[in-house]
Parts: C-alpha cells; sequence; structure tokens
C-alpha cells in the first residue's frame, strides 16, 4: 500500500516515518514539488503517485504568526486540503488529515466530543476549521476521509513546548509559565500510531468514516502548560538531561500577552475513537518520560 506523507519533516512526520507498518511504501514529499500553496504541484503530484492514503500532517503552525500571515495560513491550512480532496476526489484514494483542538473556543467545562459546534477563537484554528469542513465537504459521502483531531503535540524532534522549556530550565534561574489554560498534551509517538490505527481499521471496514469521519486523539490526562513546564524539568533532572530546574511561577493568560488567543480548555475527549480504533494510549507523563530518555540517549 502507497502512502504520502505531506509535511514529513515535521513532528508528527517524523513519527509517522518511525512507526510506519511493514505493508506501507511510505512516499515523502518536499515543498519543491509538493507545495500546499500551490494547486498546480498537488495536482501534478498526486496524480502522477496515485497513493491509496495521504496523510496530511503539512500545515501552517505558528499559531501566533498566522494572526498577521493570514492569507498564507489560509491557503496552507484551508485552500490545500481542499486541492488534495478534489484530486482524490477524482482518482480515488483516501485522505487522512490532521487538525486541531483549536478549533474549539476553550469554554467547555467537559471534554469536547467530536461532533460538538466548532467556534474559533484565533485565526490558526479558523483556517484549520476551514480546512476539516472543505476535507469532509469533498470526501465523506464517497467514505474518502478521515479527520483526525489531536492538541499539544510534542516530539522528541522538532520545536514544541518540551524542547523549549528544557532550554530555559538550563538558561533561567526563573521561568512564568501560564497554569489557566488546561489541555491534554500528546506525544507525536502515540498519535502516529493511531493514525497507521485508522487507516487498517478503515481499509478493513472495521471502521465507518462515512459516519463518523472525525476522531479524537491525545494522550490520557490533562495538565496545563505549568504543569507540563514543572514536569519537563523535574524529569530532565532525574534521568539527567539537566544538572539544575529553574523555579516556575504559575501566570495566568492575562499576564502573558499573545497575538493569538488561546481557548482556556481545548481537551479533546478521545473515548468514541479509542472504541472506534480498538487501541488505547499512555499517560502524558509516561510518554513523555520515554521521549526525554531519547534525547539523552541521543545527546550521549
Ligand atoms: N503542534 C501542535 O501543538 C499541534 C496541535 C494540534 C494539531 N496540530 C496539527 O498537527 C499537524 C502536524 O503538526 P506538527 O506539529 O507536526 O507540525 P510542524 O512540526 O510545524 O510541521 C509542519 C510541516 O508542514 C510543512 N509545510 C509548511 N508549509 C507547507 C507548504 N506550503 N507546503 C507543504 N508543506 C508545508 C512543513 O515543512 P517545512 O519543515 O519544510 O517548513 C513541516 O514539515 C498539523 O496539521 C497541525 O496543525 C499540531
Amino acid at each position: 500500500m502507497k502512502v504520502i506523507i505531506t509535511g514529513a519533516n515535521g513532528q508528527l512526520g517524523r513519527s509517522l516515518i518511525k512507526t510506519k507498518p511493514e505493508y506501507i511504501r511510505v512516499i515523502t514529499t518536499k515543498k519543491q514539488n509538493f507545495n500546499l500553496l500551490s494547486k498546480e504541484s498537488i495536482h501534478k503530484y498526486i496524480e502522477k503517485e496515485k497513493p491509496d492514503w495521504i496523510i496530511n500532517c503539512g500545515a501552517y503552525t505558528n499559531v501566533d504568526k498566522a494572526e498577521e500571515e493570514k492569507k498564507l495560513a489560509y491557503e496552507i491550512n484551508a485552500n490545500g486540503p481542499k486541492e488534495i480532496s478534489r484530486v482524490l476526489k477524482n482518482i480515488g484514494g483516501n485522505l487522512l488529515h490532521i487538525s486541531t483542538d483549536f478549533v474549539f473556543d476553550g469554554k467547555n467545562n467537559e471534554p469536547y466530543k467530536t461532533y460538538n459546534i466548532k467556534n474559533p477563537i484565533n485565526f490558526y484554528g479558523y483556517s484549520k476549521s476551514i480546512g476539516e469542513d472543505n476535507v469532509l465537504d469533498i470526501l465523506k459521502d464517497s467514505s474518502q476521509a478521515i479527520v483526525i483531531r489531536t492538541s499539544w503535540l510534542m516530539g522528541p524532534e522538532g520545536n514544541n513546548f518540551a524542547s523549549k522549556m528544557i532550554k530555559l530550565h538550563l538558561d533561567k534561574y526563573e521561568i512564568n509559565v501560564v497554569s489557566d489554560q488546561i489541555g491534554s498534551p500528546t506525544i507525536s509517538g502515540s498519535l502516529a500510531k493511531a493514525c497507521w490505527q485508522a487507516i487498517r481499521e478503515s481499509d478493513s471496514s472495521n471502521f465507518n468514516n462515512k459516519d463518523n469521519p472525525i476522531l479524537h486523539w491525545t494522550n490520557n490526562g490533562i495538565a496545563s502548560w505549568y504543569d507540563v513546564a514543572f514536569s519537563v524539568g523535574e524529569i530532565c533532572k532525574r534521568i539527567g538531561v539537566l544538572d539544575k530546574t529553574a523555579v516556575i511561577n504559575p501566570i495566568k493568560s492575562i499576564d502573558y500577552p499573545t497575538k493569538a488567543k488561546r481557548p482556556h480548555y481545548s481537551v479533546l475527549d478521545t473515548a468514541a475513537t479509542k472504541l472506534s480504533l480498538n487501541l488505547s494510549s499512555n499517560h502524558w507523563l509516561f510518554d513523555l518520560e520515554k521521549d526525554l530518555h531519547k534525547i539523552k540517549n541521543e545527546n550521549n
């Protein structure tokens, strides 16, 4: 089976390559030959390769910059997936599209279900939400699409919150981290396994992606960014990645202004997805520690 991975050099893309099942042949794209900004390159590449599946990890992911580069973010996150879907509608093949907890406004006080009403509060979330709609408008009725929403993605490579915190623990005596945004950290290896399982279950017709095309996948457990920052420091010190940790002060979002607003509560309800995919996930602390061990081993 042939699977194209877009955004293969990103956090999730790299984890997908590492966890690829043996029966799958992966083709990774580069921006030079597959650019989500270019309708022509999308059509040409997919028509030539004729994949069984495309996993679209390619995205404009800088949440704050998206407030300034709205056109660019919209082209990549909303129109890119639309063009991928149009080609697949014509030539066949399926799309596993990755989306985000930021499609919700964060006003819930219980985990978001896949069918809850979307209401993004920043432009990144808006562009991703339209991307989902475009994919499902074109491919849902022919059962050619799955959308997986995830949150707070962190991998052993790439620029993410955990890697930033390691650097800050090292460089600073004291850091301020927001404690009033609650979500579920997701280790990229866990999401990658869920993506491969979704493809397997969909191909074996165990999973009905016409009636339920949206899935939610995160690690188990919830946290604030403060909790994650604190845990990264404690684990890194215990396993010898760091000699010292910084003092972490919990602060409110209002005292840490950013260009893009963030939802206060964006926990995704993953129970239905775990049942559909017949797959479980670990607590985020457990998978985070495994990744931090990998970082330690790679640096030794
Ligand atoms: N990171 C999070 O916390 C988070 C949370 C929820 C959902 N998600 C979603 O999860 C998915 C994967 O995220 P990630 O953290 O792995 O992202 P990432 O590390 O930022 O990687 C994004 C990838 O997209 C590629 N890309 C950017 N512009 C492109 C274009 N015009 N054409 C083709 N490729 C392009 C990048 O290529 P270059 O490396 O060449 O620039 C990069 O490989 C995305 O859909 C994201 O929206 C992420």
